[in-house]
C-alpha cells in the first residue's frame, strides 16, 4: 500500500461538499481526517468511507479548539441553506467566527495550509453581475441572513490577519450553488426544490417570475477547482470565486 501524501483534515467532512472532498482526497492517497458534529452532515454521506485504511472520523464541533498533528485542513463545518443556518443563528455565527479561529490557531500552531470554504453570500444582495472577487458587496448586518453572510466575512477578515500578522497559508474560496448527489433535499434551494417536486409529480414552484439568476456548478468541479486552489504557490491567498461562470435566469 501507498504511504498517504499527507495528513489532510476537513472540517464539515460529513456533509454534502465535504463528503465528496474526503473521497477525492482518498483517491489521491492521502490520510484525510473527517470532522463533523452532524449538524447538518450524516454518517450516510462518509458510511462507505468509514473501513478506508486512509480515513479517520472524529466527531467534534469546531466552535471548540482541536489539536492535531495535519499539513492541510480544509475549513468547510457550517450549515450552507438558510434553513439551516437560520434554525440557530447565534451558532452559526460561532460556527464561521470562532471555527476560523480554531482552525487557524491549529493551522499557525502546526504550519499547516489551511483552505476557507467562503460564499458568494459574502456579497450580500450584490449590485453588479457577475461579481468579480474585488467587489465589496452590498451586504447587512442585521437582518436574517447575517448570521451566514457576516459570520462568513468575519472567517475571510480573520484568515487574512492571520495571513499578514502570522504567516499563515491560506486559501480563501467563495462558493457558488453547487448541485449534486448527497445534497440536502429539503434545503429549500432550487435545484433540490426542483428535483423534489419532480420526483412527487408536483408542480414546479417558481419565486416572483423567474427572472433572477442564479450560476450552477456540479460538484465534482467544484472539488476540482477547491484541490487547484489548495495547490496554487502561497503567494496566492485568494479570495477566488469558485463555481460556474455563467449565470441563468430560472
Ligand atoms: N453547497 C453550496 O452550494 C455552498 C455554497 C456556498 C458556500 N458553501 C459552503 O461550503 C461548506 C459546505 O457546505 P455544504 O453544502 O456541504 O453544507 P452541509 O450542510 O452539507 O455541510 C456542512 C457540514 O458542516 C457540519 N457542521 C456544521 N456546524 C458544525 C460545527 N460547529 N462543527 C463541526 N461540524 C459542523 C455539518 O454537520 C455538515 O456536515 C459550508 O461552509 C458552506 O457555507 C456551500
Amino acid at each position: 500500500m501507498l504511504h498517504p501524501l499527507k495528513r489532510i483534515m476537513v472540517t464539515g467532512g460529513a456533509g454534502f461538499l465535504g463528503s465528496h472532498l474526503c473521497e477525492r482526497l482518498l483517491e489521491e492517497g492521502h490520510d484525510v481526517l473527517c470532522v463533523d458534529n452532524f449538524f447538518t452532515g450524516s454518517k450516510m454521506n462518509i458510511e462507505h468511507l468509514l473501513d478506508h485504511p486512509h480515513f479517520e472520523f472524529m466527531r467534534h464541533d469546531v466552535t471548540f479548539p482541536l489539536y492535531v498533528e495535519v499539513d492541510e485542513i480544509y475549513n468547510l463545518a457550517c450549515p450552507a441553506s438558510p434553513v439551516h443556518y437560520q434554525f440557530d443563528p447565534v451558532q452559526t455565527t460561532k460556527t464561521s467566527v470562532h471555527g476560523a479561529i480554531n482552525m487557524l490557531g491549529l493551522a499557525k500552531r502546526v504550519q499547516a495550509k489551511v483552505f476557507q470554504a467562503s460564499t458568494s453570500e459574502v456579497y450580500g444582495d450584490p449590485q453588479i453581475h457577475p461579481q468579480p472577487e474585488s467587489y465589496w458587496g452590498h451586504v447587512n448586518p442585521t437582518g436574517i441572513r447575517s448570521c451566514y453572510d457576516e459570520g462568513k466575512r468575519c472567517a475571510e477578515t480573520l484568515f487574512f490577519d492571520y495571513h499578514r500578522q502570522h504567516g499563515v497559508k491560506i486559501k480563501v474560496g467563495r462558493i457558488f450553488n453547487t448541485y449534486g448527489p448527497r445534497m440536502h433535499p429539503n434545503d429549500g434551494r432550487v435545484v433540490s426544490n426542483f428535483i423534489v417536486q419532480a420526483l412527487r409529480g408536483a408542480p414546479i414552484t417558481l419565486y416572483g417570475d423567474g427572472s433572477q439568476t442564479r450560476s450552477f456548478c456540479y460538484v465534482d468541479d467544484l472539488i476540482e477547482g477547491f484541490v487547484r486552489l489548495m495547490a496554487t504557490d502561497d503567494h496566492i491567498p485568494g479570495p477566488r470565486n469558485v463555481g460556474d461562470p455563467g449565470e441563468f435566469t430560472l
